[in-house]
């Protein structure tokens, strides 16, 4: 391919952008030329825009406007005007991140368009099909041309799925290029002060839809959120989509309990970075907990980051648990078990990744580039929580 090579990148939820910013900047700094594609599957301000600001990502080219539907609606929604937008701009690579229905869209599109793909946050797997992310994650696996892991477990999963281990590179975590980038930024007092918060508070975030979208788990899970709340001021920067049965189920503002709007990146890291606690069902917040150090109860049957509990703060959790598990956490600290911090979770995936994009886009023969980006020193090495 050309050196005017053009990258396109779709993205179109809350997590895509924390995990987009560092490659668009990896690939600026290479003189790439890219876009951004913004699907519009996430459109509140509070979900899109203020995490373009905080993260210095460039301004989309387009916007879609899908919005929200069920997964056929936004998905057809998502086909139609991907397929549009592609076939206009003919780029040379799409890059598509996690595991949202954009990336399942993207993916499908440009397979049939015979367009290359690159995955980044490939290989994860919570081996739970009733996750509509685990769907995404496999199809977005098997057709993807270049797959970027995160952590060593995806090498093995993917493996296993017959993904030809030359198109696989271990190359750490773009998130937490973000959350590096940010952490001068990160102070707790001011969100703290904002929101009326004493010194001592914990955080709980909650999206899935396994815990809120059925009336009977989403009040097994509230009755568990004020029973640690009777224990620590807990605090919700709640997602809309659990807005209507979180609060039928219980979860409103009142006692030691503040339900707020979700938190642009910046505001929502530095309070987790000075919380005691954090209980949460995202993927992305197991991860930022790890590399802050705070202790983090997923409140979840799996995780498809298990790195999160062998090098990190992470505890699965049942609602039913949840309180006993928060008093632990709150004597115990955040100790990590293996006191390691996971591989590649250094600040450097962004550039990792521009450097194996850039290489393909020049044609070059990639040797197996997860030997090839793994620095000898890197492995599981001792390291320290960035707190
Ligand atoms: C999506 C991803 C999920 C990811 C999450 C990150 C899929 C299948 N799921 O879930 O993996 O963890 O994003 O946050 O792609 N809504 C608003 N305003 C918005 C966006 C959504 O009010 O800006 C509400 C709407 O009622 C909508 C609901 O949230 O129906 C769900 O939004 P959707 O994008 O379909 O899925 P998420 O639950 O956000
Ligand atoms: N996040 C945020 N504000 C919030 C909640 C989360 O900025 O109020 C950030 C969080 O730091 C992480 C990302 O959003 O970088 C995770 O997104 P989410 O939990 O929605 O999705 P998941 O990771 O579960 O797919």
């Amino acid at each position: 391919m050309s050196d005017g090579a053009f990258v396109l990148h779709v993205l179109g939820a809350r997590p895509n952008f924390v995990k987009a910013a560092p490659v668009v900047r990896g690939l600026g700094e290479l003189g790439v030329r890219q876009g951004i594609i913004h699907t519009g599957q996430h459109y509140d301000a509070l979900m899109s825009d203020v995490f373009f600001a905080d993260l210095g990502l460039p301004e989309p080219i387009a916007n879609l406007g899908v919005g929200s539907g069920s997964h056929a609606g936004q998905t057809a929604a998502l086909l139609v005007g991907l397929e549009e937008v592609v076939l206009r701009e003919k780029p040379d690579l799409v890059v598509v991140y996690g595991d949202v229905n954009s990336t399942l869209a993207a993916i499908l599109v440009c397979s049939k368009l015979h367009i290359p793909t690159a995955h980044v946050e490939a290989g994860l797997r919570s081996f739970d099909r009733g996750m509509p992310e685990e769907v995404n994650r496999v199809v977005t696996d098997a057709l993807s041309d270049l797959l970027f892991a995160t952590s060593p477990d995806a090498l093995s999963h993917l493996a296993n799925e017959g993904v030809d281990p030359a198109r696989v590179h271990l190359v750490g975590n773009p998130m937490i290029d973000s959350l590096f980038s940010a952490l001068p930024l990160l102070d707790p007092e001011p969100v703290r002060a904002r929101l009326g918060l004493p010194a001592e508070y914990a955080v709980a975030t909650l999206h899935r839809p396994a815990n809120v979208d059925d009336p009977e788990a989403a009040r097994e899970l509230v009755d568990a959120v004020l029973d640690v709340s009777r224990r620590i001021p807990v605090v919700v920067p709640l997602h809309p989509r659990g807005r209507e049965r979180l609060a039928a189920a219980g979860l409103v503002t009142g006692g030691n309990l503040s339900i707020v709007d979700p938190l642009g990146y910046v505001e929502f890291l530095s309070l987790v970075r000075g919380a005691k606690l954090v209980v949460t069902d995202s993927g992305g917040v197991q991860e930022e907990t790890t590399m802050l150090g705070v202790p983090c109860l997923t409140v979840r049957p799996n995780t498809e980051r298990p790195i999160t509990i062998t090098h990190g703060t992470n505890r699965l959790v049942t609602p039913a648990l949840l309180p006993a598990a928060a008093d632990k956490a709150l004597a115990d600290g955040s100790a990590t078990p293996s006191g390691e911090l996971p591989p590649l979770w250094d600040g450097a995936a962004g550039p990792r990744i521009a450097k194996v994009i850039a290489a393909w886009l020049k044609g070059d023969n990639l040797s197996p580039a997860s030997q090839a980006v793994f620095p000898q020193n890197s492995s599981f090495g001792a390291a320290s929580a960035v707190r």
